[in-house]
């Protein structure tokens, strides 16, 4: 256990995929947590955050809605940082983009930070996505994608994909809230994330490697920039948390690759399973490189290979019963 011990953190999104491996390693660093659900009565948002190590002792639950402000407030009050990763996850079939995705992911981080403002909260980590960064059109073609390239929101809406358009304008709505009441805000970008799965229901990024093992051969162009383990992404959050000094957007995947890689090392691994053949350069034009994630490196972050990730993903379902 580090140093941590009395430090009050509060994690939105507790109970998901991300959230709870964030939980988990704050309790084993010593940290106090607040974590949020959506509904206390959920056994499967609460009780495997009740069984962690350290949780008896140093984690309390919040129910806590992203538009009900004394909610939120409930939740912070008295913590000196926030993980702010309660979004909604939904990539396919949208009916109503406003109600679902926009308001919960806008309005809610605009929420989040006015409470930690008037809370005296000392720094705030965003959580944003590689869909914040890409798909953008107005990005020299042969130049990599870093922490400067941001997703063409008119391109998405006309193609109607809108969980890329709540974490761009979620991730700007935060930028511009923290310039204009002086917020300490620190964001990481993930990728792709997988690995193992603590809470008992499967989240969106764990269904498309579950889809790919049943054969699945839809092409994930628009959204696919590289994967990074779901532990590696915990931990870069509490880097860039720790670290007084990192400041802005922090891109955070193994590699920058293409989905297309990414599947043909899922079948090399797992032949028996039907991975179906895709197309290598699944992303036409995306530059692939092995350092994206330099800032993150910097701070100490050795990412987990792809092979490793793969592993423990298919291991994870496998022992979840979500594929046999
Ligand atoms: N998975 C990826 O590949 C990936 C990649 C990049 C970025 N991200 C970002 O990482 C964060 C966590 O993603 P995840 O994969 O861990 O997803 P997840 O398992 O679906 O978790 C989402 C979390 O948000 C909470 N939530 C959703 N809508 C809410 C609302 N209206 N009010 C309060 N809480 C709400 C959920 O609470 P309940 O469980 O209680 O319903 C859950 O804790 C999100 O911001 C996501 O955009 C994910």
């Amino acid at each position: 256990m580090s140093g941590k011990e009395g430090e009050v953190v509060c994690v939105t999104g507790g109970s998901g995929y991300i959230g709870s491996w964030l939980v988990r390693l704050l309790l084993d660093r010593g940290y106090t947590v607040r974590a949020t659900v959506e509904d206390l009565k959920d056994e499967k948002a609460t009780k495997h955050l009740e069984a962690l190590e350290g949780a008896e002792l140093r984690l309390r639950l919040f129910q806590m809605d992203l538009l009900d402000y004394d909610s939120i407030v409930a939740a912070v009050n008295g913590a000196s940082g926030i993980f702010h990763l309660a979004s909604p996850v939904i990539v396919h079939q949208v009916h109503g983009p406003e109600k679902e995705l926009l308001a919960p992911a806008i309005k809610g981080t605009k929420n989040v930070l006015r409470a930690a403002k008037e809370l005296g909260v000392r720094r705030v980590v965003v959580t944003s996505s590689v869909s914040a960064i890409t798909p953008c059109h107005n990005w020299p073609a042969d130049v990599v994608k870093d922490e400067n390239c941001w997703t063409d929101v008119d391109y998405c809406i006309k193609k109607g994909l809108w969980y890329p358009v709540s974490k761009t304008l979620a991730e700007k709505a935060a930028w511009e809230f923290a310039q204009e009441k002086g917020l300490d805000v620190v964001v990481v970008n993930p990728g792709t994330v997988m690995g193992p799965i603590l809470p008992p229901v499967l989240n969106a990024s764990m269904l498309m490697i579950l889809s790919l093992l049943q054969g699945c051969t839809e092409v994930y162009e628009d959204a696919f920039m590289g994967s990074v383990h779901v532990k590696d992404v915990a931990l870069a959050h509490i880097l860039v948390y720790e670290n007084t000094s990192a400041s802005g957007r922090h891109l955070c995947v193994e590699a920058i690759s293409h989905y297309g890689d990414f599947a043909a090392k899922v079948a090399e691994l797992y032949p028996e399973y039907n991975v179906p053949r895709l197309p290598k350069d699944t992303q036409p034009g995306l530059l692939r490189t092995k350092n994206a994630s330099k800032k993150l490196m910097d701070l100490g972050l050795q990412f987990i290979p792809m092979d490793q990730i793969i592993k423990d993903s298919v291991e994870s379902l496998k022992s979840k019963g979500f594929i046999s």
